[in-house]
C-alpha cells in the first residue's frame, strides 16, 4: 500500500478545519526509522488543542494530529524492534509537530517506541492511551510521596474526562476512598460504577473562600484543571499530603498562598507523561497491566471507553473543546 487514511487539520484565514486525508506512505518523514500500521488511537484534549489551532502543541498547519498509537511494525531501522512487533508511542512530538496517531500509518524514531507490555493488548493499551498513563503516573507520583489507602480520601478532578475517569478506576481498585468532582450532575451513577465512593460537583469544590486554609479533608489530590480548582482544592488537603497537578483544563494559572505549604507541608507534585523516559513510561504502564488483571478491571475500562471511527474523530474532538466528553475515546481504524 502507498497510500493511506488520516486526520488532516488545514488553516485557512486565521482559521482552522479538520477532515479525513489521503496522504502518501512517502509524506511520512523519512528519516525516522519505524513505520507503525496503527491499530488504535485514542483522543486526547491536546489533539483538540491542535485541531483549535494551538501553536503551543503545533506550530505549522496542515498537520496530521494524535499524540497515541498502538500497531504492529512494517519497516525498521532497529534491530531491537523488528517488523511485526506490536507497538505503543505516546507522547514525545507525535502528533504535535510529527505527523500523528489519527492515521491509518506512522513514521516514528525508534527511540520513541515502547514494545506493549506483558499484559497489555494493541486495543487495550489505547483504551487507556495517554490519559491512562497519565493516571498511572499521578498515582505513582502520590505513593512514592508516602500516601496509601489509609491515610483517606484522594480527590478526582475532571472525573468524567479520559485522565479523570482512569484514575478514579485505577484508585478505586488499589483500595482508595475516591471523591471524583464533576461539572456533570447527570453522571454520578456512572462515576459510581467506575469506582467512585462519593461525587461532588465543581461548583462544590470552587466554592471561592478568601481564607487561605480550609478544613483538612483530603489526603492526596489528582488535578486535571489548574486555577480556582486547584488554588481552592490545596487549602483542603491534610497535613503532609500530596497533589498530582496534571492538566489546565480550568486555566494555566495559579493564584494561591505558601500557606498550605508551610502550615501543612503539603506537596505539589507535577506530572508530565510526554517527554519523560521510555523506561518511567514501561513502569507506569506496569501499573496499568496489573490494573487489567484485576477483578474489575476491564469491565471498568469498557463503561469508561467508548469506540468510535476515524471519520467521527473530528465531531469527537470539538466536543472536547466545549467540555462535553463523558468517557475516553477510543479510536478504531477498523471501523
Ligand atoms: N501532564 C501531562 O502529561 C498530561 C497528559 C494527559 C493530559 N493532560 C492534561 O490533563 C487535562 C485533562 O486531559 P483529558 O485528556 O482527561 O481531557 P478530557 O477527556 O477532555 O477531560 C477533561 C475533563 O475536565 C473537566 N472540565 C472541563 N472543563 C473544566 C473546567 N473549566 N474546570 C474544571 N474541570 C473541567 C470535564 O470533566 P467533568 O465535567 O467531569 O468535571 C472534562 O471532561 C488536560 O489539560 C490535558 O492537557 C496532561
Amino acid at each position: 500500500m502507498s497510500t493511506y487514511q488520516c486526520l488532516w487539520i488545514e488553516e485557512s484565514d486565521d482559521k482552522t478545519s479538520t477532515h479525513i486525508q489521503q496522504r502518501g506512505l512517502a509524506d511520512l518523514p523519512q528519516t525516522n526509522g519505524i513505520l507503525v500500521r496503527v491499530a488504535y488511537s485514542s483522543l486526547n484534549y491536546k489533539d483538540a488543542l491542535s485541531c483549535a489551532g494551538n501553536r503551543a502543541v503545533t506550530r505549522k498547519y496542515p498537520h496530521q494530529p494524535g499524540i497515541d498509537a498502538a500497531g504492529t511494525i512494517e519497516a525498521s531501522d532497529n534491530a531491537q524492534l523488528p517488523i511485526g512487533t506490536d507497538v505503543l508511542i505516546t507522547g514525545y512530538d507525535l502528533g504535535m509537530n510529527t505527523p500523528g496517531g489519527l492515521s491509518e500509518y506512522i513514521r516514528v524514531p525508534s527511540e520513541w517506541v515502547l514494545p506493549v507490555p506483558e499484559g497489555l493488548s494493541l486495543k487495550n493499551s489505547m483504551m487507556f492511551g495517554t490519559a491512562g498513563l497519565t493516571a498511572a503516573l499521578c498515582i505513582n507520583k502520590l505513593e512514592h510521596s508516602g500516601i496509601s489507602p489509609q491515610h483517606g480520601p484522594i480527590l478526582v478532578t475532571g472525573a468524567t474526562g479520559g485522565v479523570g475517569s482512569i484514575a478514579t478506576a485505577i484508585l478505586s481498585e488499589r483500595g482508595y476512598e475516591v471523591i471524583a468532582v464533576t461539572g456533570k450532575p447527570d453522571q454520578q451513577d456512572y462515576l459510581k460504577q467506575i469506582g467512585a465512593n462519593k461525587v461532588l460537583l465543581r461548583a462544590e469544590v470552587n466554592e471561592g473562600s478568601p481564607r487561605p486554609l480550609l478544613k483538612p479533608a483530603y489526603a492526596g489530590a489528582i488535578d486535571v484543571a489548574g486555577g480556582a480548582t486547584l488554588a481552592n482544592l490545596l487549602k483542603q488537603i491534610k497535613p503532609g499530603g500530596s497533589v498530582a497537578c496534571c492538566g489546565l483544563v480550568d486555566s494555566p494559572e495559579l493564584n494561591t498562598t505558601v500557606m498550605p505549604f508551610i502550615i501543612r507541608g503539603i506537596n505539589l507534585l507535577g506530572v508530565d507523561s510526554v517527554e519523560i523516559s521510555l523506561s518511567d513510561k514501561a513502569s507506569a504502564w506496569k501499573m496499568v497491566a496489573d490494573f487489567c488483571q484485576s477483578d474489575n478491571g476491564m469491565a471498568h475500562m469498557q463503561l469508561i471507553n467508548q469506540s468510535i471511527a476515524l471519520q467521527e474523530a473530528p465531531d469527537y474532538l470539538m466536543k472536547i473543546l466545549r467540555g462535553e466528553i463523558q468517557r475516553h475515546i477510543l479510536v478504531d481504524m477498523s471501523l
